[in-house]
């Protein structure tokens, strides 16, 4: 598209191979306000990308400074910025942590109840872009993605990503691990799906100033997820099971506001793109979970994310 690409990242969950040689690369932390100054004065982007987060969404109860540091004081910083040097648009991915647990599928005009620190996070920058379209007409595209995989993810955070926590495992030969009965319900979306529809949303006027869920129509369950990873992995379905935690038990989305902006997701088959996954992940390794240092609440806190 002929776009000049800066990529800001302070690889806290990210890695450097995965950035584009094209693209420029400024390793830095967007909480730091100093820093996002001086990177929208070199770069004056016309367009933002907003993905920066730590999105452990389970873990985030347990971690409220830092979520709320990272993941709203972080967008803030963007957003003054945004609206101080004119940005054209400000893309952003929210989550369908927003809705909490009411009735599936999640449309976008429901009233959002977010049950976890992280879904009130992204909430409360949904309302700050919003506002400041208002106040600022800062121009904004907000996504509601929900369980994307695919090759190049972080299959190295125990928190997060149960595609990638399940393949890794595999890999190492443990066990799939499931919290609870493992008919909690989600629909695995297929990264190949969703980013070319962000990528081209700021050249299509119908989605400004609008909120949408993005992602895969087929829901499954946990269980049957670790049966289709096992199954595209070449290894015998083995899951050891722990203590339910704190989660929304059914979460998946309609999409009809999105296809009616900009028609259907073309995306390969959950079973392929499993398997496209598995391939890479393969060929990549397994990758060691890193312990998150810094718990703030230890109350509740999931035997198997107690630190060793
Ligand atoms: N993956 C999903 O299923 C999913 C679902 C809903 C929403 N989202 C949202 O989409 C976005 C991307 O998610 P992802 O799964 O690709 O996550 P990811 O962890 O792969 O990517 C986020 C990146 O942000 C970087 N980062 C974190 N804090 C930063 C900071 N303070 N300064 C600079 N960089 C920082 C990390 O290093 C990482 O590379 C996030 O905003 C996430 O909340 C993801």
């Amino acid at each position: 598209m002929g776009h000049r690409v800066v990529v800001v990242d302070d690889l806290s969950g990210g890695f450097e191979e995965n950035i584009p040689k094209e693209a420029e690369f400024f390793p830095w932390d967007i909480t730091e306000p100093v820093l996002v100054e001086e990177l929208f004065k070199q770069v004056r982007p016309d367009y933002v990308y907003h993905f920066a987060c730590y999105a452990a969404e389970g873990l985030s109860h347990f971690i409220k400074r830092f979520n709320y540091g990272n993941n709203l004081l972080g967008s803030v910083n963007l957003i003054n910025c945004a609206v101080n040097y004119e940005v054209k648009c400000f893309v952003f991915t929210s989550s369908m942590a927003v809705y909490g647990s009411q009735q599936v599928p999640f449309r976008e005009e429901m009233i959002p109840m977010p049950e976890d620190s992280y879904g009130i996070a992204k909430y409360a920058v949904e309302r700050e872009l919003e506002i400041s379209h208002k106040m600022f007409r800062l121009p904004y595209v907000i996504f509601r993605p929900h369980n994307v995989f695919g090759e190049r993810q972080n299959i190295g955070d125990k928190y997060r990503n149960v595609v990638g926590i399940f393949m890794n495992q595999c890999l190492k030969g443990e066990p799939m691990t499931i919290f609870g009965n493992g008919n909690q319900m989600r629909a695995f979306s297929y990264v190949g799906g969703v980013a070319p529809i962000i990528s081209e949303c700021v050249d299509n006027p119908k989605a400004l100033n609008r909120t949408f869920n993005i992602g895969s129509d087929y829901p499954i369950t946990v269980n049957q997820l670790s049966e289709d990873v096992a199954t595209v992995m070449k290894y015998p379905w083995r899951v050891a099971r722990f203590d339910v935690r704190q989660e929304v038990a059914k979460a998946f989305c309609d999409h009809s506001k999105l296809e009616r902006v900009f028609g259907e997701i073309k995306s390969l088959s959950h079973m392929a793109a499993l398997l496209r996954m598995a391939e890479w992940v393969k060929e990549h390794g397994a990758r060691q979970s890193k312990e998150f240092k810094d718990i703030e609440i230890t109350k509740n806190l999931p035997p198997s994310w107690v630190h060793a």
